[in-house]
């Protein structure tokens, strides 16, 4: 059978993970959380002292890239992929709000992203892998046989991302988290490096109205299409 990889494009918290997740499981693919990686380089910077409140001490950013070193590794306890920095689990640290709230930042330099990029791009170079994203289907495979972009309303994201920290218990507001998204959400269309942009061979899902299971229909039946022809 032929091996595809997939984009899955979108603002935060709209459920791309689930979505990628569910089909790189179906499909025995590899899943990829390109924004795990931009949320480990930032703990890193946040726990180097490179980003101090709001300055970022650019000189030290090349040495903190060399140093750093970002895996993945599937988790028998949990049954889920989580991150590793230089050899730590960060999985949980990396989806705090100190993190939240600085990583749209330091996804804006160059340098980070170029890093980021490469490795992403040799993780896709066998192809069978599922990747979840900003830039994903425009920049890090823009030859993807399957690109999606995703999309949901902003309150429903809010409350989707609420109940998973809450729940995680984690003592966040709602109006905390809508804000933390929007700002996210305008930096990330703005930035000039590789902004969130639909890519124009892109199928859409907004999921505002769709189960989970609707969505994942959509997407296989697409994947399946692709694979099949
Ligand atoms: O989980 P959520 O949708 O909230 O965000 P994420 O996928 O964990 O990504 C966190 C942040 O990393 C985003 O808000 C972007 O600023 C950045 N990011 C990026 O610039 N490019 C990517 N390919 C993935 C994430």
């Amino acid at each position: 059978l032929k091996k595809i990889n997939i984009a899955l494009d979108g603002f935060s918290s709209c459920g791309k993970s689930t979505l990628a997740k569910a089909l790189a499981n179906k499909l025995e693919y590899t899943y990829i959380d390109s924004g795990a990686m931009y949320r480990a380089v930032t703990l890193y910077f946040l726990r180097k002292g490179i980003i101090d409140g709001d300055d970022v001490q650019e000189d030290k950013i090349d040495e903190a890239l060399s140093e750093l070193w970002i895996d993945f590794f599937y988790n028998p306890e949990t049954g889920k992929s989580e991150t590793l920095l230089n050899e730590e689990n960060v999985e949980n640290e990396i989806r705090e709000m100190e993190v939240s709230r600085n990583v749209s930042r330091v996804a804006l330099i160059k340098k980070v992203r170029t890093r980021l990029i490469g490795i992403q791009q040799i993780q896709g170079q066998a192809k069978g892998v599922v990747m979840d994203g900003r830039d994903i289907g425009t920049n890090v495979f823009p030859d993807a046989e399957l690109k999606i972009f995703m999309t949901a309303d902003t309150d429903v994201r809010a409350q989707r991302r609420f109940e998973e920290l809450t729940k995680k218990g984690a003592s966040v507001t709602l109006e905390e988290i809508k804000a933390n998204l929007a700002d996210r959400d305008h930096q990330d269309t703005t930035r000039a490096e590789n902004p969130l942009l639909q890519a124009e061979d892109a199928y859409v899902i907004d999921n505002t109205n769709l189960t989970q299971e609707q969505q994942f229909e959509m997407a296989l039946g697409w994947s399946m299409e692709i694979i099949n022809s």
